[in-house]
């Protein structure tokens, strides 16, 4: 018998989204883009050369972090670059949060707003360290006394994600400030969708009222339409930065990822396009969902939750047919999001082809 850490014997690992491999599945369920990256970037990848390939990439991604902090104005020592945003994630917890479940008197757990990624909850018990939750409001709000909640909590670190997935909805930056004030440990705002919004949370880590405990998380997959060459980064204090630096692994990111990746940043002018088209198409995909019933959250992201007019059985059967059509959006059959489906946001197109599908269930009833 092998012996297995009980954390992880009992562990239920992330589920993520289906990557289906049909011919004509449309596929709205794990928020990646519609379009596919600039020119550059595919130039970036055909530049790639044998004798690159031989030897070991960069190890600490120089040029992509300078290249970063040059994009957001901040030092190069402000900026990890990671296996996705899910490596960044991984490192928050290990550094930040103690192993062995609440025992002894310097135990430091993660504090979440729950619904949020589900991911941290795995995390979290990999770690097999406690975790604080917090929930929203029913509108996936920050709670009132979020605050004094958070500044009692005894966390390593806390996890907002804002943009809030899987709602959308985003919380103005005064109040990530105010709740990094309280928060005794790392306050990470998770910004993997932040290309899509009105705002963000960088005012948080740059300038001389940058606070030391705040930690911003990036990712390529979503705004960069970069899903497939996994690729994140992490803006924080230098100190923040230097201790995630010591847990990752020696070569974190292969010399391909690192081109597309500072590739991708050069480009972010000929990016704003996409994202500007991406919340054009929203807009649209909003008023469709409407008129059909649905009751759509306001979403700063490259998705929808929609809440279908028909209750849980309903949106139950219209995930079913969606998908017996090839047609796939993300159902997470958890309290609060039963009745509900949540939708990224496509071509006019694709939306056409599924306004259309979950217009012929709701006509069977
Ligand atoms: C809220 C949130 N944070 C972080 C991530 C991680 O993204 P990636 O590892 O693809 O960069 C995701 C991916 O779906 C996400 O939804």
């Amino acid at each position: 018998m092998i012996f297995v850490r009980p954390n992880i014997e009992a562990l239920s690992p992330y589920v993520p989204g289906e990557q289906p491999s049909a011919n004509d599945q449309l596929k709205l369920n794990t928020n990646e883009s519609p379009y596919s990256p600039p020119d550059s970037v595919i130039q970036a990848l055909h530049a790639v050369s044998g004798e690159l390939l031989r030897r070991y990439p960069p190890a600490t991604s120089e040029n992509f972090r300078s290249i970063a902090a040059r994009t957001h104005g901040v030092k190069p020592e402000q900026i990890i670059a990671t296996h996705g945003g899910d490596e960044l994630l991984r490192l928050a917890f290990t550094v930040f949060c103690t192993p062995g479940n609440g025992s002894g008197t310097t135990s430091r757990g993660a504090a979440v707003m729950t619904p949020s990624y589900s991911l941290y909850d795995v995390l979290a018990a990999i770690q097999d360290t406690p975790l604080h939750r917090i929930e929203l409001t029913e509108a996936f709000e920050i709670p009132a006394g979020a605050e004094s909640r958070l500044a009692h909590s005894g966390c390593g670190l806390a996890l907002v994600v804002n943009p809030h997935a899987p709602s959308g909805r985003r919380t103005p930056v005064q109040r990530l400030a105010a709740l990094a004030d309280v928060c005794p440990g790392v306050l990470l705002v998770d910004e993997a969708y932040v290309d899509f919004a009105d705002e963000d949370a960088l005012s948080l880590v740059t300038g001389p009222n940058a606070k030391k405990n705040v930690l911003l998380l990036r990712s390529l997959s979503k705004g960069y339409a970069l899903a497939g060459i996994r690729f994140g980064y992490g803006i924080a204090d230098p100190a923040i930065i230097q201790h995630l630096d010591k847990a990752r692994d020696s070569y974190n990111l292969n010399v391909v990822s690192q081109r597309l990746a500072e590739a991708a940043l050069e480009a972010r002018e000929t990016y704003r396009s996409l994202w500007t088209q991406v919340r054009k198409d929203r807009e649209d995909l909003r008023l469709g969902l409407q008129q059909l019933g649905f009751v759509v959250f306001p979403s700063e992201t490259n998705f929808l939750l929609a809440t279908h007019p028909g209750g849980v059985a309903k949106t139950k059967s219209l995930f079913a047919h969606l998908k017996a059509q090839q047609i796939y959006v993300r159902y997470f059959p958890v309290p609060g999001l039963e009745d509900k489906l949540r939708i990224t946001v496509g071509t006019a197109v694709q939306h056409q082809r599924l306004l259309a599908a979950v217009t012929r269930h709701l006509d069977v009833g």
